[in-house]
């Protein structure tokens, strides 16, 4: 379903009233002109700090930095009129303190001019997020698969195989939403755990590779268009936007190749007096 022009920005109280509710639709997006495109459809835009992999060509999420979470925040920020934008915290700019998080989170809140931040992290996140929830910062928070603890986790791995787990990660989601959480993501996550964390907690979960019943979901853009050749088992596409993409790369080389580009309406010529 498309929106309609004129639309207000949804609020983060907005997202918090969706529990239970119509799902929440949100993607990530990392430019302007992606933002364009995801702003006339999602509610929650996550300019993700997936970015470094997407974008930057890193080989996980550890190497994003705080200018680099600025910069495309504040591109989406331009673009997007309607949607809520989120902008992810980088590893290492919110775990030492409290107040260290505030200072980042106050800083990416203030230079990009989007309306929430994401941090990863259950309980022990849980004090921080209290901090900031009660200083004015907005924060969806990021259990389950968290990407940035990639090496601890000892990979990308599903959360939640070993029913020994459930305690430990029922407690993370439902100590986040309690410290003031205004949402949660749910990553990487068993479905019936993911299904019983979002009947427990007040709060609207947000689900990737969790759960249909979660309240909303979120992919990657770029995985869900197909553009990314290796994306987790659990992502869906929805086109396939890499064949169109080389398709028209291919044409433009044949066609300077052959010299039938430019054509003749895509030249200057002087005028004739
Ligand atoms: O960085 C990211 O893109 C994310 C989501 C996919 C949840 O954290």
């Amino acid at each position: 379903m498309s929106v309609e022009v004129g639309q207000k920005r949804i609020t983060v109280p907005g997202i918090r009233a969706r529990k239970g509710g119509r799902p929440i639709v949100a993607l990530t997006a990392y430019n302007a002109l992606t933002a364009r495109f995801v702003d006339r459809h999602a509610d929650i835009i996550l300019v993700g700090d997936s970015v470094a992999m997407v974008e930057h060509g890193l080989p996980s999420t550890l190497g994003a930095t705080m200018e680099m979470m600025i910069l495309h925040g504040q591109a989406v920020v331009r673009s997007a009129r309607r949607a809520l934008v989120v902008v992810d915290m980088p590893f290492g700019s919110y775990e030492e303190s409290p107040g260290n998080a505030f200072r980042n989170a106050s800083r990416i809140l203030a230079e990009t001019g989007c309306s929430a931040v994401k941090l990863e992290g259950g309980r022990h996140m849980a004090d921080t997020i209290a901090f900031l929830a009660t200083r004015g910062v907005p924060v969806m928070a990021h259990v389950g698969l968290t990407p940035q603890a990639v090496m601890a986790l000892g990979g990308f791995r599903t959360q939640g195989r070993e029913r020994g787990d459930w305690d430990r990660l029922r407690e993370d989601a439902r100590s986040v939403a309690e410290a003031g959480a205004f949402s949660v993501v749910l990553e990487g996550l068993v479905e019936p755990l993911a299904d019983e964390i979002t009947q427990q907690i007040a709060v609207p979960t947000i689900g990737i590779g969790a759960s249909a019943r979660c309240d909303g979901q979120i992919l990657v853009l770029e995985d869900m268009l197909g553009l990314n050749d290796r994306v987790p088992r659990f992502v869906r596409t929805f086109g396939d936007l890499a064949t169109g993409m080389d398709a028209a790369v291919s044409a433009y080389a044949e066609a300077v190749r052959e010299r039938r580009f430019p054509g003749e309406a895509n030249v200057y010529q002087p005028r004739e007096d």
